[in-house]
C-alpha cells in the first residue's frame, strides 16, 4: 500500500479516514479522487492540502478517462472506495442519482482497476486492492429479538439507497470472482463523528437544540442504529487492507444500539450539562415527533465476530464518550458549519425534507 486513491475523500467518512491515513502511515501517497458534490467539502481536508504525501483530484467516478489516468499517472495499487450518494431521505426524494453514482460509478472504478491492475499488469495482483465502503442497510431490517446479521446473511435492501449500495456490492464481488480483481468489502453500520455532513441526524440534532430549533425525530423513534464512531471504522479499514484476506467480507458495527429516541435525548443531556445557562435548557423540550420516513427500516445490528477473531479489531468509542466529543466538535467549527449551511443547496434540501413533515 504505497499510492492510495480514496475516492470520495471530501466527504465524511473520506476525509476522516485521509486523516487517519496521513497519520498513521508516514512511506504513503494519499490521492483524493471527488467530484465534489453537495456532500463534498474541501474545508475538512485544509490542514493536510499542503502535505507533499496528499493530492485532490477533482474528477467523477462515471468519467472513466478520468479515473483511467487518475490510476495511471499516480501508479495506484490501492483504491478505497467511498464515493456515493449516502443519504437514505434523498434516495427517497430523488433515487436516479443514487443508482448513477453508486451503481454506474462502481462499474466505472471497477472497469478502471481491471484495465490498468490486469489487463495492463497481471503480475503485480497480489500487491494491489479494490476496497469497497459498503454499508449494514444491505441486509434490510431485522425484528425484535432476530439475531445479528452475520456476513453470511442473504441481502434484502429496502430503499433505494440499501439497493444501490447491495448492487454495487455484488459488482465488486463478480469483478474478484471473474476477472480475479483483488478485493475486499466492508458492510458498516451508521457512523457519526467530526465532518458529518449537517443533514444526517446527530448533526442536525446539535445544530437544531443549539439554535434552539425543533429536534425532528422520524415516527415513535424506535427504530435501532448501530452506531459507530468514524474514527473507530477507520481503523478497521485500515487494518482489513494490510490483512483483511482477498475476496472478503467484513462486518463493522459499533456496539451500540440505542433507539433513535435515546441518541437524541442524550444529545439534550449532553447539552444541558455542558451548556447549563443556554437559553433552551432543557433541550428536550424541543424534540417534536414528525412523519415518518417511507418504508423506515426498524432495526440494524451487525454481528462483527469475523473481524474481531481474524483481525482482532473492536469500537474504542462508547457511545456516551462519542456523542460528547462529537458535540464539542461542532462547537468547536462554527465556520465549517456555516459555511455549508448557507448554501441553497442545503438550506433547499431542508426544506424539502422537513416543511411537509
Ligand atoms: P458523504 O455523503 O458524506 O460523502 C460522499 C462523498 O462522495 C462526497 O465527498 C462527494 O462529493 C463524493 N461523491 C459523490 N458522488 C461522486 C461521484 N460521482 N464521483 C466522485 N465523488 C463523488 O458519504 P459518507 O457518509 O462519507 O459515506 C461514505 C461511504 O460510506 C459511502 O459509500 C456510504 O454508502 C458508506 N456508508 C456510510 C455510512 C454513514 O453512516 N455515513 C454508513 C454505512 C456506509
Ligand atoms: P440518518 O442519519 O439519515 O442515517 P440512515 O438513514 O442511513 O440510518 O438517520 C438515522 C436514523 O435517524 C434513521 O432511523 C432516520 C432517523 N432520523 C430522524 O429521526 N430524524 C431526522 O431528522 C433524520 C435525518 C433521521
Amino acid at each position: 500500500m504505497k499510492n492510495v486513491l480514496v475516492t470520495g475523500g471530501a466527504g465524511f467518512i473520506g476525509s476522516n479516514f485521509i486523516h487517519y491515513l496521513l497519520q498513521t502511515e508516514s512511506d504513503i501517497k494519499v490521492v483524493n479522487y471527488d467530484a465534489l458534490t453537495y456532500a463534498g467539502n474541501l474545508d475538512s481536508l485544509a490542514d493536510v492540502a499542503d502535505d507533499p504525501r496528499y493530492h485532490f483530484i477533482h474528477g467523477n467516478i462515471c468519467d472513466e478517462a478520468q479515473v483511467n489516468s487518475a490510476l495511471k499517472e499516480r501508479q495506484i495499487d490501492t483504491i478505497v472506495h467511498f464515493a456515493a450518494e449516502s443519504h437514505v431521505d434523498r434516495s427517497i426524494l430523488g433515487p436516479r442519482q443514487f443508482i448513477e453514482t453508486n451503481v454506474l460509478g462502481t462499474f466505472t472504478m471497477l472497469e478502471a482497476a481491471r484495465a490498468y491492475w490486469i489487463k495492463e499488469k497481471g503480475q503485480l495482483l497480489d500487491r494491489v486492492r479494490f476496497h469497497h465502503v459498503s454499508t449494514d442497510e444491505v441486509f434490510g431490517s431485522l425484528k425484535p429479538g432476530e439475531p445479528a446479521w452475520t456476513e453470511q446473511t442473504p441481502y434484502a435492501p429496502n430503499s433505494p439507497y440499501a439497493a444501490s449500495k447491495a448492487s454495487s456490492d455484488h459488482l465488486v464481488r463478480a469483478y474478484g470472482h471473474t476477472y480475479g480483481l483483488p478485493y475486499t468489502i466492508t458492510n458498516c453500520s451508521n457512523n457519526y463523528g467530526p465532518y458529518q455532513f449537517p443533514e444526517k441526524l446527530i448533526p442536525v440534532i446539535i445544530l437544531n437544540a443549539l439554535e434552539g430549533k425543533p429536534l425532528p425525530v422520524y415516527g415513535d423513534g424506535q427504530q435501532i442504529r448501530d452506531w459507530l464512531h468514524v474514527e473507530d471504522h477507520c481503523e478497521a479499514i485500515h487494518l482489513v487492507l494490510k490483512k483483511g484476506e482477498n475476496g472478503s467480507t467484513y462486518n463493522i458495527g459499533g456496539e451500540n444500539q440505542p433507539a433513535n429516541l435515546t441518541i437524541v435525548e442524550t444529545i439534550c443531556d449532553i447539552l444541558d450539562e455542558i451548556q447549563p445557562n443556554a437559553a433552551y435548557v432543557p433541550h428536550r423540550r424541543l424534540i417534536q415527533f414528525v412523519t415518518d420516513r417511507p418504508g423506515h427500516d426498524r432495526r440494524y445490528d451487525m454481528d462483527t465476530h469475523k473481524i474481531s477473531a481474524e483481525l482482532g479489531w473492536r469500537p474504542r468509542h462508547t457511545l456516551k464518550q462519542g456523542l460528547l466529543d462529537t458535540v464539542q466538535w461542532y462547537l468547536s467549527h462554527p465556520e465549517w458549519v456555516a459555511a455549508i449551511r448557507q448554501k441553497q443547496e442545503y438550506k433547499g434540501w431542508m426544506d424539502a425534507n422537513y416543511k411537509s413533515r
